[in-house]
């Protein structure tokens, strides 16, 4: 979809586009006037629409001309026209419009033997603040292309993908003078001792990857206070559950279990894209967590990069596994910021239900500012406590630590998850997001069913901010 900017009115636009008009009352409805089209579309008072609303209204504003097959639209936009979204710059807001015009046009077509017909070609924002538009809508345009990059990825089904071909995706995704590509292989990864990624993966044919993306673009002669950001995203290209299988219909849509690892890949071609000026490094373990002779047992004790022995008493808390090698490899780089993105517990879904990124941080600070990011960007974020009370349930009978809690359950399980991960991140400044209750849209969301391309870009805010 092309966005193009055009000063003045939408009757000046061409006869041909459909002008989208915003009406407060009433219903969406495509009306022709003088052999001009308009699409009414509901909006309510304007001076009422907030931050949130105003990312939903761009993304009705698509599906409308969607359902209307209009494939070409012309929309009159101006902050003033919003009040309420003045608490952030006109960057931001046409940045926005752009990124929910692409996110909201999106659609899974790669399994489709017929194409869709009904898709938006061009929107034309018209406008007379040109140049800000010009600006933002260029870095909505990047960053909404890359969500959609990200969805793609995760909506691969688990027959087409495995570790090696996340390896390959993230080097063409990536393909930049500035970032390099590293996939290490399993005999790497036997080297650098990541027993958590090796006693996943082992149950698989296709052999686990780690893969290691670094973006630098620091300005030349200028040498950085501090270390990079460190990106970690889970990379699980099917999730069986493992010899503890998961029952029933909860391993449907399991392929998506590497939507972290899509979403940090995804975040790390579009920092390149917009040029940011930082250096930032993208690490994702990637295995497949499958059934075999060869798979890890209940009970197997595998030894982590770290040194500390892990007690496997459920196969399928296989996320922590391969995340703990991930984050400590993260301090080779002395890191100013690690963040680890992970479909990591159903239990976040049960916290917060399917409105909300989880985020875990032993910092208040650094949770405050993520959720300010979080509204900033559209991928809303809410904290849970990460309090040195719940370190006690990570403690091991036969290991030095267990990858899940002993006693009930019931209880805290993403808590417990990051919990385990705290083991490995000693020091650095961390922040882990369970983005399990994200990984596929809601019908609210006004999406594509699928993934929905979170939490790309809240980690483009965390690149540009840190
Ligand atoms: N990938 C799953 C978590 C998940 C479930 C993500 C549903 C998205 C939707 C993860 O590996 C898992 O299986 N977690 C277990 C942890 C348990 C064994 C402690 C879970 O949530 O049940
Ligand atoms: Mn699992
Ligand atoms: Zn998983």
């Amino acid at each position: 979809m092309k966005i193009q900017i055009h000063k003045g009115k939408p009757a000046d636009v061409s006869e041909t586009c459909t002008r989208v008009v915003f009406v407060e009352k009433g219903v969406e409805r495509l009306v022709r006037e003088d052999g001009i089209d308009s699409l009414h579309i509901v909006s309510g008072k304007l001076d009422k629409i907030t931050p949130r609303t105003f990312r939903t209204l761009m993304r009705t504003i698509i599906q409308s001309a969607k359902r209307n097959k209009l494939s070409e639209i012309a929309i009159e936009l101006s902050p003033e026209m919003f009040p309420k979204t003045s608490m952030y710059d006109a960057n931001w807001f046409w940045s926005t419009v752009a990124e929910n015009l692409i996110l909201a046009e999106y659609e899974h077509t790669q399994y489709k033997s017929i194409q869709p017909k009904d898709r938006v070609e061009e929107v034309c924002i018209v406008t007379n603040d040109t140049e800000s538009a010009k600006r933002g809508i260029e870095r909505g345009c990047i960053v909404g292309e890359y969500a959609n990059v990200c969805r793609d990825i995760a909506n691969t089904t688990g027959g087409d993908m495995t570790p090696e071909k996340l390896g390959n995706i993230a080097k063409k995704i990536c393909k930049n003078p500035k970032t390099k590509v590293t996939v290490l292989d399993l005999n790497a990864i036997k080297k650098l001792g990541m027993g958590g990624l090796i006693g996943v993966g082992q149950g698989a044919k296709a052999k686990p990857r780690f893969i290691v993306i670094e973006y630098n673009a620091l300005p030349k002669g200028k040498k950085a206070k501090e270390g990079p950001v460190v990106l970690v995203g889970k990379g699980i290209t099917f999730d069986t559950g493992g010899l503890q299988v998961k029952p029933g219909m909860s391993m449907y849509e399991m392929h998506m279990d590497m939507s972290g690892g899509a979403s940090v890949i995804a975040t790390l071609g579009a920092i390149a894209k917009l040029g940011l000026q930082k250096h930032i490094v993208g690490l994702i373990p990637a295995a497949e967590n499958a059934i075999s002779d060869e798979a890890m047992r209940p009970g197997d004790v595998l030894t982590m990069m770290s040194g500390k022995t892990v007690e496997v008493l459920h196969t399928d808390a296989e996320g922590r596994l391969i995340l703990a090698d991930a984050l400590h490899y993260a301090r080779k780089y002395n890191p100013s910021l690690v963040v680890d993105v992970a479909t990591l517990t159903g239990a976040a879904g049960v916290a917060v239900g399917q409105h909300a990124n989880v985020i875990l941080t032993k910092s208040r600070v650094l949770e405050d500012s993520f959720r300010e990011l979080g509204e900033e960007s559209g991928d809303y974020t809410f904290p849970l406590p990460l309090w040195d009370e719940y370190m006690q349930y990570t403690k091991g009978t036969h290991a030095d630590i267990s990858n899940i809690a002993s006693g009930d359950s019931r209880y805290g399980g993403t808590i417990n998850g990051a919990a385990f991960l705290a083991h490995f991140t000693k020091k650095m400044k961390w922040v882990h997001i369970d983005m399990a209750p994200r990984m596929t849209s809601v019908p609210s969301d006004k999406l594509a069913k699928g993934a929905t391309g979170e939490p790309v870009r809240l980690l483009v805010k965390i690149a540009e901010a840190f």
